[in-house]
């Protein structure tokens, strides 16, 4: 369903240039949860907003359906409502002063096609139940929200538009450990609720190992290694993989001791 293509992203001109993503190529199926790891810097967020078209590729391409999808403000609609984004940091993903009813219906403004043709409110509450948020939340602001309800509301602005990808971003790294399990089972309920794909980005390799059906792995812009997650986790093949997998390893020893 979506795929990106030989993608090449590059910071900055001439003797500073710096290539972040070096022609990366991953594919996701319709239904399929990929994983994407990789230590900080080494590309995750940009191949996301590639992804998404908040940022333009100087080679390569992104398709959806074989379709190349543009730069944000240049999608068509339904390729916008299509691919939906979930942010690290809930609380600078939505604006503090708006109720979460108003969030919800600014997502079905933006795409009239997405918003229910029955009753809002009733549509708004079925939203919010599905993503584990009680009715009377509608009217809270969102600095009201503990981060895990920031997060939920999150979600349920990108489910409101009937997203067929969803991109994580490292969606659950800002909340405690208990909140974080609670979001990574909410996520994989709703994919198989809504038939969701999703591409979801974390450096953290025990969380990815929670949801993902394959991963890859970058490092320095470059895709090391891709695969079932099983074979990726079970018998990396890459040196760097493996470092990975015993630095999670051993932060896993270090909690058990404490
Ligand atoms: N807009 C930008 N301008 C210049 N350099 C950038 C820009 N965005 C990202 N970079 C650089 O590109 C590299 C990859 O960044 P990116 O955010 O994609 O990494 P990441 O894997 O998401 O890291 P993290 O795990 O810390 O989120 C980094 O070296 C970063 O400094
Ligand atoms: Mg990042």
């Amino acid at each position: 369903m979506l795929e990106v293509r030989d993608l090449t992203v590059a910071f900055g001109r001439r003797r500073s240039r710096f290539v972040a993503v070096d022609n990366v190529s991953l594919a996701v199926a319709a239904d399929e949860t990929v994983g994407l790891v990789g230590e900080s810097g080494s590309g995750k967020t940009t191949v996301a907003r590639a992804v998404v078209g908040l940022v333009r590729p100087d080679a390569g391409a992104v398709t959806l359906d074989g379709v190349r999808l543009g730069p944000v403000g240049r999608r068509p609609a339904v390729q916008q409502r299509a691919v939906q984004m979930v942010f690290q940091d809930p609380r600078s993903s939505l604006n503090p002063l708006m109720t979460v009813a108003t969030i919800v219906n600014e997502a079905w403004r933006t795409h009239p096609s997405s918003a229910p043709a029955g009753d809002r409110t009733t549509a708004l509450h079925r939203l919010l139940d599905d993503v584990g948020l009680d009715a009377s939340v509608a009217g809270q602001r969102a600095d009201e929200l503990s981060g895990g309800q920031c997060q939920r509301v999150s979600i349920a602005r990108a489910l409101a538009v009937k997203p067929r990808l969803l991109v994580c971003d490292e969606a659950v790294s800002a909340l405690d450990v208990s909140v974080q399990a609670q979001i990574l089972r909410l996520l994989v309920d709703l994919r198989e609720r809504h038939h969701l794909a999703m591409l979801f980005i974390s450096h953290d390799l025990g969380v990815v190992h929670q949801i993902a059906d394959r991963i890859a792995v970058m490092r320095r812009g470059v895709l090391v290694e891709q695969g079932p997650a099983t074979a990726v986790l079970g018998s990396p093949q890459h040196e760097y993989t493996r470092s990975l997998l015993d630095a999670a390893l051993e932060l896993n020893t270090d909690m058990a001791e404490r």
